[in-house]
């Protein structure tokens, strides 16, 4: 028996797709790496790329991807099984979009790992009445100390198998629905505060003016390769998420709704950070610390300035985490539809184990909505 004969999860409703999916789309992608590409490739002219990419590119393959899962209705593998046949030498699509989201989630939660080291400090008080220079060094700190970047990788990837654990409404869909509104309305509190700081004039320019000089065949393949990043394509993901919608979905909206709020926070994220960078003379190609680096800044000279630095760090922790259940829940349809795994059991005599349902495990019971 495969996961064909077995009823299957469904979202509770479109809307909570939507979050879902979106909550896939943005996370480190939108505020940690777009901002900093943007930085490094010059600002405007590799911003019109990069949007050129997602309208011509990336939003075609996204509703590709959501078609495949919707009409397949199984995981990334076994919906080109139902869609073509066994055997099929498009199943390899399906082999690499599942092995992909594997290893890019160990890479990525290496960085999801850096934003709780930074609740934990945010919560310590220990970014307080610091100057930009010693922000940037408790940055250097956390990168060469490997104990503590493996821990906080370690924690991030147990706390993504508690969530996925919990199922597609459970787990899934309740956090996305929590955490998705909550960011935004934080970004765009932090964008406004942004603007009207010495930077946001700067930042403005820096992000819309375009100079096409500055353009080099790496910023090209950049801009491309991240449109497919940011809008987890490729990966086996949307596909996966697509396969828990009713038949009747309206492809074509959520995919431009998924693409439009992924884009619109991507933008609200980058301009935050440039504003702050430019008021406090940092340099906008600076690389990978870059949010680590700026927003403590920002944050930390509004009034509430450190519970606002601790909602931060807690939020884009948050937006990984919804990004990173979306890479295992790739490889968890693949056992549970193919291999017939249970996702969860619980065991009549105590304990926890892998054969019945999750919602019955008192650990994970708070979680559970199914
Ligand atoms: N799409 C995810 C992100 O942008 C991987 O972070």
């Amino acid at each position: 028996m495969n996961g064909s004969n077995r009823p299957r999860a469904l979202w509770a409703s479109r809307f909570g797709f939507v979050l879902a999916a979106a909550g896939s789309a943005i996370g480190l992608g939108n505020i940690w790496k777009f901002p900093y590409i943007t930085g490094q490739h010059g600002g405007g002219a590799f911003v019109l790329v990069y949007l050129a990419c997602i309208a011509l590119v990336g939003v075609p393959i996204l509703m590709a991807e959501l078609l495949i899962g919707r009409q397949g209705r199984r995981d990334a593998v076994g919906s080109f099984v139902v869609l073509e046949r066994p055997r099929s030498p498009w199943m390899l699509v399906g082999w690499v979009g599942v092995t992909a989201s594997f290893i890019l989630l160990s890479f990525y939660a290496v960085v999801a790992g850096w934003s709780f080291d930074y609740v934990v400090m945010a919560a310590r008080g220990v970014l307080q009445d610091r100057s930009p220079v010693e922000i940037e060094a408790l940055f250097g700190a956390l990168v060469s100390s490997p104990v503590r970047v493996i821990f906080w990788q370690g924690l991030f990837i147990v706390t993504t198998v508690a969530i996925v654990l919990g199922g597609v409404r459970g787990g899934i869909e309740r956090c996305s629905r929590i955490l998705m509104p909550a960011l935004f309305v934080l970004l765009l509190l932090l964008f406004g505060r942004g603007l009207l700081s010495a930077g946001g004039v700067p930042a403005l320019r820096f992000m819309f003016q375009a100079d096409f000089s500055a353009l080099s065949p790496q910023a090209l393949l950049d801009a491309l390769g991240h449109a497919f990043f940011t809008l987890s394509l490729g990966a086996g993901t949307m596909i996966t998420y697509a396969s828990y919608l009713d038949p009747e979905a309206d492809l074509g909206g959520l995919a431009l709704r998924i693409a439009l709020l992924d884009t619109f926070m991507a933008l609200l994220a980058a301009l935050t950070i440039f504003s702050v960078a430019f008021a406090a003379g940092i340099e906008p190609g600076s690389g990978p610390g870059l949010v680590f680096q700026t927003l403590p800044i920002l944050l930390l000279e509004l009034p509430f300035g450190s519970v606002l630095t601790l909602l931060f760090f807690l939020l884009l922790a948050f937006a990984a985490l919804s990004s990173s259940i979306s890479m295992l829940e790739v490889t968890v349809a693949y056992l549970v539809d193919e291999k017939t795994w249970p996702r969860w059991r619980y065991r009549a005599g105590g304990g926890c184990g892998f054969s019945g349902r999750f919602t019955q495990c008192p650990v994970f019971q708070p979680l559970a909505g199914v």
